[in-house]
């Protein structure tokens, strides 16, 4: 195995005047988390936790914000939000797809329904699409091994899917006709 490195050191993020991590955040953080954790770092995922709730990912400068509060070095907290794949480094669409990619799923075909919302979005796995509305992801196993394949849109979990079926999910997306609560339902079948 190769490790492939980069020189990251000259790096430099965008940044805006207004702070990503608020003092509505700050101050959370300081009354109501760091009292509960030995050291200060204790407290470093409740922050994450908050900035993504409200941003939808976490851009570099609230790393850095987020590390001033709790005293630690930026590159703790981005060793952190790099390592667990919940946490977005850059902007995702308005709709987040998730296929499951683990091997019940995969035996029932997830590959196939992958491939239909690839060629219906015009995106590969990872990508957003241009309008920025959907982003396309794939997971491990969701726990819904029994009705692979599935496939999550925002938090609904889809079981059961086929390529048709996706697509028409999508679909009923893109049309405001999608029904939120899973379980591949659009309006037009209820
Ligand atoms: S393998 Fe897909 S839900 Fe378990």
């Amino acid at each position: 195995m190769a490790w492939i490195t980069k020189d990251s050191a000259g790096t430099q993020i965008e940044t805006r005047s207004t702070r990503y991590f608020t003092a509505e955040m700050e101050k959370t953080i300081r009354e109501v988390h760091l009292p509960r954790f030995e050291k200060p770092k204790g407290a470093l995922f409740a922050a994450l936790h908050m900035v993504q709730h409200h941003y939808g990912w976490i851009p570099a400068q609230s790393m850095k914000e987020i590390a001033e509060v709790l005293t630690i070095a930026p590159s703790e907290v981005l060793d952190t939000v790099s390592f667990y794949e919940e946490f977005w480094e850059k902007p995702k669409g308005e709709h987040l797809v998730s296929v499951c990619r683990s091997v019940a799923c995969e035996f029932c075909e997830s590959t196939a329904c992958t491939e239909a919302i690839k060629a219906k979005l015009g995106i590969d796995v990872g990508e957003t699409t241009e309008d920025n509305k959907f982003t396309l992801i794939e997971l491990e196993c969701i726990g819904s091994c029994d009705t692979a394949p599935v496939a999550l849109i925002d938090e609904d979990l889809h079981e059961n899917l086929t390529p048709d079926r996706i697509v028409k999910l999508i679909e009923s997306v893109q049309s405001g006709n999608y029904t939120k609560g899973g379980t591949g339902a659009v309006k037009e079948d209820l």
